[in-house]
């Protein structure tokens, strides 16, 4: 691996309230005509990032070599750029361009499984006594020849393939062709520490650490226990056993230890980690807990999993606020490249303008996956013509992943202005509605919302340094806050219900940030007596201090 290194200028530090912007590259902005989204196309949009929106990181889903069979998310080479995205020039190119706009980068880093491709497993698979045999998890069969424990891939069937040669089985938490590492090997340790040193020195800022959650397993394989609340042919088969051993192992976090521990040798690095499974506080805690050297976040899935009600995301953010300390990270994701669009997910764009004003509010970091700054929603594709291998392998669960990765809505030319070919997932039929150009032009749109609330945001230190106190009000529907710091007093209430809510607050007169629809006129001084919140409306208030 060549170890160029590149020389940005600035060394750009992490806030704990940066907003960072998620990037499926396939689906960003195609440059070269084949209807697959480029690095050059990201650097083309560099601007719209940094001045239109605002955001001050981006994160890459995975651009590195690949035979994509997961989409890029089955590495063949984690040193090398696939060349479906571009090279090494462009990459380069691009963190220069981003660092120049005090744009940070994250790579999406995926040290779980590579391809089956990759080279360390085509030597692991070639011999039982290859060197590289241990850096992935085989076993024996069981004397019937079935696989050596009941553990299930999280992309169907058993989590364990035979292979001929050297008549063993091998574990993938994923599908077939994503071998599953033995991060109990030290070799890998190293090799995954070179790798990430590598991209330190190209200038990326951080990693995302894919399916950390899965890094471990039991040493002794033991059987996972039968879920009892399991209801056959209803839900997805992969639940139907309880994933004690082969998930969210205690281990998990002497893992990301060594890796806190790579980027607490560098200066301004960030790592934030995927845990799915894990939800609780008390759980996201103890993943902050460990990683002393270094940034380091647990993604806070639990806004895409909340039931609608202004108590949950109330009692939620109460203990989140409560328990996370002085240095811990928060953050909140309103969707991603494996789950439903925000506004598809609660059926409707009003109810996502109310969580775009809540996450804006908060303290944290708030990321923003492609398109849900201007409201896309979920594209239908019809079954024969699925790409995601979840989708196609788990059929009638409505598991497919594509629906939520279609091509960014730039403009109303055709394919939306993403690509001048058809792109390689449809484009949503609603496009000449919802896309970059209108909704800049028009003052009441979603990304019309998304600016004015990251304009103030960026300037208020009530929201980026203040105390959060939950308001007890009479409708139990409105989530009422204010953020206070010294200087400064917001406050936000956010109408839950389909109804219209009264408000009758002892504030007297305040000032107009902002309501969601856009349709009352910034600055106006509204009485807090008496206001009424019209179904899934929020209201951004400056008060007096
Ligand atoms: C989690 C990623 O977010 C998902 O897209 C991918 O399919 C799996 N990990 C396997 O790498």
């Amino acid at each position: 691996m060549s170890l160029k290194t590149l020389k940005t200028k600035k060394e750009l530090k992490w806030s704990a309230n940066d907003i960072v912007y998620q990037i499926y590259p396939r689906s960003f902005k195609d440059t070269t005509g084949n209807g697959i989204g480029d690095l050059q196309g990201i650097i083309e949009k560099l601007d719209y990032l940094h001045k239109i929106l605002k955001v001050d990181a981006i994160w890459l889903c995975p651009i590195y070599k690949s035979p994509m069979k997961d989409f890029g998310y089955d590495i063949a080479d984690y040193c090398q750029i696939d060349p479906l995205f571009g090279n090494f020039k462009l990459f380069d190119n691009l963190v220069k361009k981003a660092h120049g706009r005090g744009l940070k980068i994250l790579m999406d880093f995926v040290p779980n499984h590579t391809s089956d491709q990759h080279p360390w497993f085509i030597e692991s698979r070639s011999a039982l006594k290859n060197p590289k045999r241990d850096w992935y998890i085989w076993q024996k069969p069981k004397p019937d020849g079935s696989p050596p424990n009941n553990w299930l891939s999280r992309f169907g069937g058993s989590a364990w393939t035979f292979d001929p040669k050297t008549k063993q089985y091998y574990l993938h938490s994923f599908l077939p062709c994503q071998p599953d590492l033995n991060w109990r090997n030290p070799q890998v340790q190293k090799e995954m520490r070179k790798i990430l040193e590598f991209w330190l020195v190209k200038g990326v800022d951080g990693f995302r650490l894919d399916a950390l959650y899965h890094i471990i397993k039991d040493d002794k394989f033991r059987d996972n226990p039968i879920n009892p609340r399991y209801i056959p042919g209803h839900d997805d088969p992969y639940r139907q056993f309880l994933n004690v051993y082969d998930r969210g192992r205690p281990a998990t976090l002497e893992i990301l230890n060594k890796f806190c521990g790579v980027i607490g040798q560098h200066k301004n690095k960030f790592l934030v980690s995927e845990v799915f499974y894990q939800t609780k506080v008390a759980e996201l805690k103890t993943y902050y807990k460990l990683c002393q050297a270094g940034l380091h976040a647990p993604f806070n899935f639990n806004f895409i999993r909340l039931p609608w009600s202004a108590w949950a995301y109330r009692s939620f953010l109460d203990n989140y606020e409560e328990n996370l300390s002085e240095g811990d990270c928060p953050n909140y994701v309103l969707g991603n490249h494996d789950r439903s669009r925000v506004a598809s997910r609660l059926e409707s764009r009003k109810k996502a303008r109310l969580l775009a004003m809540l996450v804006f509010t908060l303290k944290g970091m708030p990321f923003i996956y492609y398109g849900e700054e201007i409201g896309m929603s979920n594209v239908p594709v019809k079954n024969n013509e699925q790409l995601d291998p979840w989708g196609k392998n788990v059929p009638g669960f409505g598991l497919g992943r594509d629906a939520y990765r279609t091509p960014m809505q730039w403009s109303a030319q055709k394919y939306a202005g993403f690509s001048k070919t058809k792109p390689w997932l449809p484009v949503a039929r609603n496009y000449l509605f919802f896309n970059v150009k209108k909704e800049l032009a028009d003052k009441k749109s979603f990304l019309s919302l998304y600016r004015n609330l990251i304009s103030f945001r960026k300037k208020s230190k009530a929201i980026l340094e203040g105390n959060y106190y939950p308001l007890n009000i009479r409708s139990q529907n409105v989530f009422a806050y204010v953020r206070e710091s010294e200087t400064e007093k917001v406050l936000v209430l956010l109408n839950f219900a389909s109804k219209t809510q009264k408000i009758s607050l002892p504030f007297a007169m305040a000032e107009l940030v902002c309501n969601t629809f856009l349709s009352r006129k910034k600055g106006q001084k509204i009485n807090l007596n008496k206001l009424y919140l019209k179904a899934f409306e929020g209201y951004l208030f400056k008060l007096k201090k």
